[in-house]
């Protein structure tokens, strides 16, 4: 299967630097996987133009459970979906713990997300003592089982397995690790209700992915690409990782 890299820029960048990488990359030559770049809200349709014709995608890094309404300063996946997006985050470890989201609320996200068109990326991931308890397995499979749409399929969603200690830290999980969980990860979407194609589910690690580590954890068995948050804010290095994907 292609795989997928998708560049979250979490809240950095300017009109002009989210210009210069995203037209940067759309000027590089065709790339084996997937890309998509998800900018902060303000700049996607900064980003979309900068893309251009390129084989690019845009993603935003949230959504509202709603199509619309009364909710100040949130954003409709469908109004995401007709500016240009194809893809949202959705349940980031950051939004988690930043805005108390729940996998209840995070699997009404990717629902709507899935609604309007988009392909959500759900993530999930083990903060450090749930690891040092020995947890990983059990926190994981209730964020799968809790956080993916009743409609969820291998075609329509991606998950995104982040270990909470390893996201900025520049400490990442070792790829034996990281075999296990994404195993384990795709083994509960077997069991979801739309999970029959679970072999063809793109499961992307993130955690301190750069380009210098990218190709052992890219050629991990289980894994179909990564999650990049600082790095992909380097345009060279974000193409290392691109590069990189077997
Ligand atoms: P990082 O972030 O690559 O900076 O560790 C990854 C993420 O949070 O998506």
């Amino acid at each position: 299967m292609k795989q997928l890299i998708a560049g979250n820029w979490k809240m950095n960048g300017s009109p002009a630097s989210a210009k210069a990488l995203a037209a940067g990359l759309a000027a590089k030559p065709g790339a084996k996987c997937d890309v998509v770049l998800c900018p902060p809200a303000p700049l996607l349709s900064l980003v979309v133009a900068a893309i251009g014709s390129s084989a690019l995608a845009l993603g935003a890094q949230d959504c509202h459970a709603n199509e619309k309404g009364a909710h100040t300063g949130d954003i409709s996946a469908v109004l995401l979906k007709e500016i240009g997006c194809a893809y949202v985050i959705v349940g980031h470890s950051e939004r988690r713990a930043d805005h108390g989201e729940t996998d209840a609320e995070v699997k009404a996200k990717a629902t709507a997300a899935l609604k309007a068109g988009l392909t959500p990326i759900v993530c999930v991931g083990e903060t450090e003592a749930q690891r040092e308890r020995g947890e990983t397995a059990s926190v994981i499979a209730r964020q799968v089982s809790g956080s993916l749409p009743d409609a969820a399929t291998a075609a329509n969603t991606v998950v995104a397995y982040e270990p909470v200690w390893a996201i900025g830290t520049g400490k990442t999980a070792t790829t034996a690790d990281i075999a296990v969980v994404h195993f384990n990860i795709r083994e509960v979407f077997k069991t979801l209700p739309g999970g029959s194609g679970a072999g063809a589910l793109r499961i992307l690690y993130g955690g301190s992915v750069k380009g210098s580590n990218a190709q052992a954890i890219l050629a991990t068995a289980g894994v179909n690409g990564a999650l990049v948050g600082g790095a992909s804010l380097d345009l060279e290095d974000f193409w290392r990782i691109i590069e990189a994907t077997p």
